[in-house]
């Protein structure tokens, strides 16, 4: 008769003997095969070929088949790296194969083994046995093993990288000439100062890629893969980014990363820091003013351009302002620039500059002030308009003649909101008037005025002007009724 167990017994015998097959392979594995072994056994017969006199045969005598590590409680860090990285320090084998060869440089002859580890430098997971597990690029694993040609990010932890000699640190020397030189601050603040379009980067390189939307970028998804894919186009990586495209080689994009991943404040003991790096926090606390043109090209130009003409931005979708344009600077105001830059256009892309918002120094903006003025040739005298307007005359000539540029209620256009409360507050009608009628060379705002014909008469001026008026009257613009109030007289200073 048929057993009705048989087939049940026959299971678990099968089964047992996968298991005990299983354990067994991997009690081998893990006591023969392990990777590490076998790296240790290489290197054991590296040294056996190296040994020539005694002191070489003492230390390969004493080298032992174990797993090593390097504790420092005061980094957080156990490194087990050297249990496959063996000869790192060892300068006989600086011809091997990784992972056995001595470290590059002279690197840890200033940064010892057993003071510094290896992950201060590298990240990666220190505790792992198997070279996959150091890398760490998986899922779980906050910073992963950098790129070897990255590594110098983490040089910026404890020293200042523009101290350190540039052929050490060459990425981030280039990261942060060309932070300079694409006026990354138009848009970033960074210890304080710039602009605000973009998010701070102070902490850029403390993001993990759990932190960065990574569904645009190529993997393996890791967050210098996603910096260097943003810098050669932002607009793949991320939706409607309104910043603009830095135009860089690849090896600048990969510079610029580098610079990212090394700021990052962390935490480290005052006693690992080197002393450039003491110095430099006490810099970025008193800061050396920069020169009117340096504050330009840094914070500026990266949406002003050169300053001198009206620049179409695509990204914005409007005309940003010619700041150092001669029809602008002769004619306006003593204090309109200035006021401009200190407190921004608030709703526009133009952020405020003065020390609590964008960090420039009053001298900064005094210079900057100055910069856009040099050169200027002063405006040569206007006859005066001294007729009374009429606000709601003026708002449908404003509607037929402006707002296609400049919108509706003077603000949201593609030209500059002239119902901007910071305009409103800054330019006399001495000034609004010369732009009507002079209109500005090099942009796109038309004369209104011309010896051979005239668009506007001086009373549709004065008309358009009464309206413009109106507009710094109230902030909520929709609830009023534009020509409610005493048109005010126009010529001269308000
Ligand atoms: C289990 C052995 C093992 C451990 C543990 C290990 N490594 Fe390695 N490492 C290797 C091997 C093998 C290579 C060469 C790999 C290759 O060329 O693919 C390597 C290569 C490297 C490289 C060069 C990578 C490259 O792309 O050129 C670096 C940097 C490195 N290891 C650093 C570390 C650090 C830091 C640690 C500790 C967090 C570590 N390793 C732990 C075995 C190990
Ligand atoms: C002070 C920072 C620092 C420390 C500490 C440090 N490294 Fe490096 N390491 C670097 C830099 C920077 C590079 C890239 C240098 C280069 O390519 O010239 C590098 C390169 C390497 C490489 C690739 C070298 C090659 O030959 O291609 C390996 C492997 C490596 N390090 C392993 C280690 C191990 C293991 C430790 C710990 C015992 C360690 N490093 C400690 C900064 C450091
Ligand atoms: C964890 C902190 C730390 C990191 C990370 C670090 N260093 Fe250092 N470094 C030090 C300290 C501390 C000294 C010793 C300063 C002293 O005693 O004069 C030093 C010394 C040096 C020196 C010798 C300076 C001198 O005046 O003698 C050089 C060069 C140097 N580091 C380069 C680098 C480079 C390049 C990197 C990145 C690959 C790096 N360091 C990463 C802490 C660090
Ligand atoms: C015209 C303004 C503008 C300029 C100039 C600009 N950026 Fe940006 N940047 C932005 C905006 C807006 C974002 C947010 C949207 C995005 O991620 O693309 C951003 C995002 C970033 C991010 C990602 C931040 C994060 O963690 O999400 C980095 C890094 C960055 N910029 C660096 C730079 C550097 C470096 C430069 C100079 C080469 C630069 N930016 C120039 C506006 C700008
Ligand atoms: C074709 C588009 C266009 C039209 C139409 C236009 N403007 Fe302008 N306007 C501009 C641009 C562009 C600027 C900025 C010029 C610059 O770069 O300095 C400007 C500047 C101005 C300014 C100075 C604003 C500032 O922030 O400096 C005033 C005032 C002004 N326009 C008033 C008017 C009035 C009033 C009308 C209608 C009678 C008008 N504009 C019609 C494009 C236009
Ligand atoms: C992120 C882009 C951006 C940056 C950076 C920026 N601006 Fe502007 N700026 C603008 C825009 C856009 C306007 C027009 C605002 C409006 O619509 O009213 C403007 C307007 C101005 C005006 C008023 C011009 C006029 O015609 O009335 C001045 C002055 C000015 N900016 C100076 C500066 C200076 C100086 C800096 C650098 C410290 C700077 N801006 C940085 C975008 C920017």
């Amino acid at each position: 008769m048929n057993d009705p167990s048989r087939f049940y017994r026959w299971l678990l015998l099968v089964g047992s003997l996968v298991t005990i097959a299983y354990l067994a392979g991997a009690a081998v594995h893990e006591n023969y095969l392990a990777q590490w072994k076998t790296v240790q056994r290489e290197y054991r017969d590296i040294l056996r070929q190296k040994t020539a006199d005694d002191r070489g045969r003492e230390l390969l005598s004493k080298f032992r088949i174990e797993m090593k590590q390097v504790s420092i409680p005061a980094l957080g860090a156990v490194d087990r790296c050297v249990t496959c990285h063996n000869g790192i320090d060892d300068p006989r084998v600086t011809d091997a194969a990784l992972p056995h060869r001595t470290h590059p440089g002279h690197l840890l002859d200033k940064h010892p083994v057993d003071r510094f580890g290896c992950t201060v430098c590298h990240h990666g997971q220190g505790a792992a046995l198997t070279f996959q597990e150091a890398k760490a690029e998986d899922v779980y694993w906050d910073y992963p093993l950098l790129p070897p040609e990255m590594t110098e990010a983490a040089c910026a932890t404890c020293h200042d990288p523009e101290k350190l000699p540039s052929d050490q640190v060459p990425m981030l020397t280039l990261g942060l000439k060309l932070y300079k030189e694409k006026s990354c601050g138009s848009c970033h603040k960074l210890g304080g100062r710039g602009g605000t379009l973009g998010p701070a980067l102070d902490n850029e390189g403390a993001k993990t890629r759990h932190q960065l939307i990574m569904t645009n970028v190529k993997p393996p998804y890791t967050t210098w893969n996603w910096q260097t894919a943003h810098f050669r186009d932002p607009g793949s990586i991320v939706r409607d980014s309104q910043m603009r495209n830095p135009t860089v080689t690849r090896g600048e994009a990969l510079a610029l990363t580098v610079l990212m991943l090394s700021e990052w404040r962390r935490d480290v003991p005052e006693s690992y820091l080197a002393p450039d790096k003491i110095d430099q926090k006490h810099r970025d606390l008193h800061p050396i003013p920069l020169t009117g043109e340096q504050v330009y090209r840094q914070y500026c130009t990266a949406c002003h351009g050169n300053g001198t003409y009206s620049r179409w931005d695509k990204k914005f979708g409007r005309f940003v302002p010619a700041v150092r344009g001669d029809s602008l600077v002769a004619g306006a105001p003593r204090d309109y620039l200035r006021t401009n830059i200190e407190q921004g256009r608030p709703g526009t892309q133009m952020p405020a500059w003065g020390p609590h918002a964008g960090g420039l120094h009053t001298e900064e903006i005094t210079a900057v002030d100055e910069y856009l003025r040099a050169g200027a040739r002063a405006a040569p005298p206007m006859p005066s308009l001294s007729l009374r307007g009429d606000s709601s005359r003026g708002l449908s000539l404003f509607l037929t003649n402006c707002a296609g540029c400049h919108g509706m209620h003077g603000r949201g256009g593609i030209a500059p909101e002239i119902g901007n409360p910071v305009f409103q507050q800054a330019a006399t009608n001495e000034f609004i008037v010369r732009t009507i009628r002079n209109g500005r060379i090099r942009t796109a705002m038309p004369a209104f005025q011309r010896p051979e014909a005239s668009a506007l008469g001086d009373q549709d001026i004065a008309d358009v002007l009464a309206y413009l008026r109106t507009l710094g009257e109230n902030k909520n613009q929709s609830a009023r009724t534009p020509g409610s109030t005493p048109p005010p007289p126009v010529g001269g200073k308000p």
